[in-house]
């Protein structure tokens, strides 16, 4: 079975950037265990359009009723939304900025989060309509610690991703990983397995 990644970059860097260095070397690795891999990438350094009146209006219109403005006011937003569904994996990279996610990467959720499409109520409570999936981010910062105190950026992060159905979340710590040589193997390999549980 084919498995498609999703790479999404969101560092303002694209020179010796940690993140960038980290996300290729992840995708690489599934590459390697797999030639015919394929991957859709995202750099959200083009960036995105912030969600405007238009936009929340044609949110809330059901798609039949939405005029053509407001249909292209949601093309963007299908598109990711789209690269999503598409996806088995998809490999976020998380740069702290100011003790938090990059405005980039706030404006991709801002676009991927829509009710009755990647997620809805139910009796039940919220429910997550992007199914079977796994994700994994690929941290760096200049001295928040991952799960100290003051990072806010991956509770977050994992929050709303789970919140839209993606609640397999691996984090990679760039930062660690520097220090022990990229021992990645361990942690890929069990993301690897599990992919047939999701299949
Ligand atoms: C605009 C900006 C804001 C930053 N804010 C923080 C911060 O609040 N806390 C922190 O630990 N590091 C902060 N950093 C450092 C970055 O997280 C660090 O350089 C990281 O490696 C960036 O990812 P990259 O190497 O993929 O670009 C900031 C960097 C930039 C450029």
């Amino acid at each position: 079975m084919t498995q498609t990644i999703l790479k999404i970059n969101s560092s303002g860097r694209t020179q010796d950037s940690l993140t960038r260095n980290g996300v290729n070397q992840v995708v690489d690795w599934f590459k390697r265990q797999d030639f015919q891999t394929q991957v859709i990438e995202r750099d959200l350094n083009h960036s995105l359009p912030f969600i405007d009146e238009v936009w929340i209006d044609a949110n809330f219109t059901s798609s039949e009723n939405r005029t053509s403005n407001q249909q292209h006011a949601l093309n963007k937003s299908n598109e990711l939304i789209n690269e999503l569904f598409q996806s088995d994996l998809i490999v976020i990279g998380l740069p702290i900025y100011n003790f938090s996610i990059p405005a980039t990467l706030k404006a991709w959720i801002d676009q991927v989060s829509r009710a009755k499409v990647t997620f809805q109520y139910t009796e039940k409570g919220p429910e997550g309509l992007i199914k079977n999936k796994q994700a994994i981010l690929v941290y760096a910062s200049g001295g928040t610690p991952l799960g100290s105190e003051i990072d806010f950026a991956t509770p977050y992060l994992k929050y709303i991703l789970g919140f839209i159905g993606i609640d397999d979340v691996t984090i990679i710590d760039t930062n660690q990983e520097n220090k022990n040589n990229w021992s990645l193997d361990q942690q890929l390999s069990a993301i690897k397995q599990k992919e047939k549980k999701y299949a």
